[in-house]
């Protein structure tokens, strides 16, 4: 199958690439930087050089690589986010998922291209439990929409991305991924939460009830692979079996790092260290479950569990 990729250098971008190659898939990567594309091409993908901002140039490169399929990896975060200063960070992020996802369907639409497949975002649920009284949300609940800004922002962005792709994709798949971790991430042994939790500056807060869903970046690929295959327009959560409270995954993480245990701070103290938004978000995120994908894809991730998977990166 043909496929044209946005975002094939980062995180995730790297590993699909591979992924698709050794399945025999035709790969057409887009790059800003000609160092990058060329970084892709040696993985077995044609690539070429361009900016998804760039409207014009984008369309006509993926009418080019005339796709059967688009997937979109797009993201713009900075390798070291600065919690202080949320909003700044989520402006580049926000704009790459609105205007850059637009430009991208436009290509995919004039291509004749069957599937388009968007990353999107497993930690945005609103964080009160369903009728059941359920913590782990599947893909039929709200997004937190109306989170305290500037979250509330990129969620609202996050969601417009997502109806735009299921409405005007001939067959949109939305994959809602949990948290990143593996080479290149932010949870990698040499990335920001890492480096955090090693200075003892990445603190359980509260009582560490916030429950994050994580996934491997290689399963956050495989699950791309397996959505060339849906037969309809459908949201997925990409998600490990484990959601995990942080009283358990930081400590756990600390002592896989061999860094000091983690500090305890009240959430107070927490929301005027790095805010109410991010501080209200932490201790009250819900995890995500997998049955979706599991029963109408087949997918399943090769670290089912967080603490495998951690275990085997560090
Ligand atoms: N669910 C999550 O937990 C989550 C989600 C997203 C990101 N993150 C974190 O954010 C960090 C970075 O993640 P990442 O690997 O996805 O990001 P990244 O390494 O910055 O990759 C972003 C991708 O988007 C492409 N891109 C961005 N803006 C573009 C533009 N204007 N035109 C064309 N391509 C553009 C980049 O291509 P070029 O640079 O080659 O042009 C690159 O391939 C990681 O630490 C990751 O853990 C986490």
């Amino acid at each position: 199958m043909r496929i044209f990729i946005a975002g094939a250098t980062g995180a995730v971008g790297r590993p699909l690439v591979s992924q698709l190659v050794a399945r025999g898939h035709d790969v057409v990567a887009i790059s800003r930087s000609e160092e990058r594309a060329a970084a892709v091409r040696a993985l077995g993908a044609e690539a070429v050089v361009g900016d998804v901002f760039d409207r014009e140039r984008v369309i006509d490169a993926v009418q080019r690589a005339a796709p059967v399929a688009v997937i979109n990896q797009l993201t713009d975060l900075p390798a070291s986010m600065d919690m202080r200063r949320l909003g700044d960070t989520y402006v580049r992020n926000n704009r790459v998922r609105r205007e850059g996802t637009r430009n991208l369907l436009e290509g995919a639409r004039r291509a004749g291209a069957r599937r388009f497949i968007v990353q999107s975002m497993a930690s945005w649920y609103r964080p009160d439990d369903g009728p059941e009284g359920d913590p782990i949300k599947s893909e039929e609940a709200p997004l937190w929409t109306d989170a305290p800004e500037p979250i509330g922002e990129a969620v609202r962005t996050v969601a417009d991305m997502e109806s735009v792709v299921l409405q005007d994709a001939s067959i949109g798949v939305v994959l809602r991924y949990g948290a990143f971790y593996g080479p290149g991430t932010w949870y990698a042994p040499d990335g920001d939460i890492a480096r955090r939790i090693r200075s003892r500056s990445f603190p359980i807060i509260g009582s560490g009830a916030g429950i994050m869903s994580f996934v491997h970046v290689n399963d956050a690929a495989s699950a791309a692979v397996a959505a060339l295959g849906a037969a309809s327009a459908a949201i997925y959560n990409v998600v490990d079996d484990e959601p995990a409270r942080a009283s358990e995954w930081v400590p756990f993480y600390a002592e896989v790092l061999g860094a000091p245990p983690p500090r305890r701070v009240p959430a107070w103290l927490a929301r005027l260290a790095i805010g109410r938004a991010l501080t209200a978000w932490l201790t009250s995120m819900r995890g995500a479950s997998n049955r979706k994908i599991a029963a109408e894809l087949g997918w399943r991730p090769a670290f089912p569990a967080w603490r495998d998977g951690f275990g085997a990166m560090v």
